[in-house]
């Protein structure tokens, strides 16, 4: 349990340096560099986890800087395919331009799921904010319905999830399932920690009632073990799930399920934009703020 004093820290980490926010936000980022990143998805590889690589970058506001985010992509594929790991990439699409020119942004996308499914790839759209659900879920559904190397995230904490499920299950979507991280009202999003957990329960169900391949991205050991029972009764076999996690994040549990013989992927962001990612990710585990702090005075 994190103190009191470490979450007080963590509200004041956008005053620490740079570098000690690097160096103990090393667990949860990849690297800088194609080169880095490479080498933990070689490793997670040798442990037989797949992995999943995600540039951190923030909402492009303007077309060449969404034309860059998207070039970035397609070279990423080249260079998974090119060194042999797993050909996968997560993508935000305010990234690319959505929220400033979604018809562009879906251009963008089709380039690059084009290109994975070229080399027999992979490309999740991650979901963002309730304020980009209906524009992200229109770009998927028009990729979907010309690519099936495409998949597409649901948060379990929105009410309209179980809506979404239901309208496209005709496309027979390649999900994520997540909790959903963004703080959203009480209008749009299910703000108990049981009450999520029921509901990503039974959109799971839905997910695999209309025959989809789901991720099921969370590190709570509860509704972990949860699933479990649940992929147990169904009788389910790995070609229709995987767990997923974030770099960094739950290792033990991880690795876990990983020896049970769970299939396993693991989310790794990189990029040079590593330090508002870092931010985020410490400031929701406090005592790593803390952590940072005692590093910083000379007692980490
Ligand atoms: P919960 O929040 O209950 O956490 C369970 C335990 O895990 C915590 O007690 C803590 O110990 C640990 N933990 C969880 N997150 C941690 C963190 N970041 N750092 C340190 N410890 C942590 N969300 C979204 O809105 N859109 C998306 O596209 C994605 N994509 C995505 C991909 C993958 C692979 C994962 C694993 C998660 C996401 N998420 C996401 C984030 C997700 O919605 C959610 O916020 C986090 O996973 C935390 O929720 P849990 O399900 O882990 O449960």
């Amino acid at each position: 349990m994190p103190s009191l004093f470490d979450r007080l820290l963590a509200g004041m980490l956008p005053a620490v340096p740079r570098p000690i926010v690097r160096r103990v936000s090393r667990r949860y980022i990849a690297g800088e560099a194609f080169d880095e990143v490479v080498e933990v998805a070689r490793a997670l590889a040798a442990r037989k986890m797949g992995s999943t690589m995600d540039i951190l970058g923030e909402h492009s506001d303007r077309p060449e800087l969404a034309q860059a985010a998207a070039d970035e992509y397609l070279e990423l594929l080249d260079l998974q395919a090119e060194a042999g790991v797993d050909r996968n990439v997560s993508i935000k699409l305010s990234q690319l331009g959505l929220l400033e020119d979604p018809a562009a942004c879906l251009e963008r996308m089709r380039g690059i799921v084009r290109r994975a499914t070229e080399i027999d790839g992979k490309v999740r759209i991650d979901m963002e904010d309730s304020g980009c659900t209906d524009a992200t879920l229109d770009v998927f559904r028009a990729l979907r319905e010309e690519f099936d190397g495409v998949g597409i995230v649901l948060q379990a904490y929105l009410h309209r999830s179980e809506a979404d499920v239901a309208a496209m299950a005709e496309l027979r979507p390649d999900y994520r399932l997540c909790k959903g991280i963004y703080v959203e009202p009480e209008s749009v999003a299910i703000q108990g920690h049981e009450e999520i957990n029921r509901n990503y329960l039974r959109l799971l169900e839905a997910m695999f009632d209309g025959g989809s391949y789901v991720g099921i991205a969370t590190h709570d050991a509860v509704l972990i073990d949860d699933v479990k029972l649940l992929i147990a009764r169904r009788g389910l076999g790995p070609e229709h799930y995987e767990f997923q996690m974030l770099l960094g994040v739950q290792e033990a549990l991880r690795d876990r399920l990983r020896a049970e013989g769970h299939p396993l992927r693991v989310y790794l962001p990189y990029g040079r934009e590593w330090y508002a990612y870092s931010l985020r990710r410490l400031q929701e585990n406090p005592s790593i703020a803390g952590h940072v702090f005692r590093n910083m005075i000379g007692f980490g």
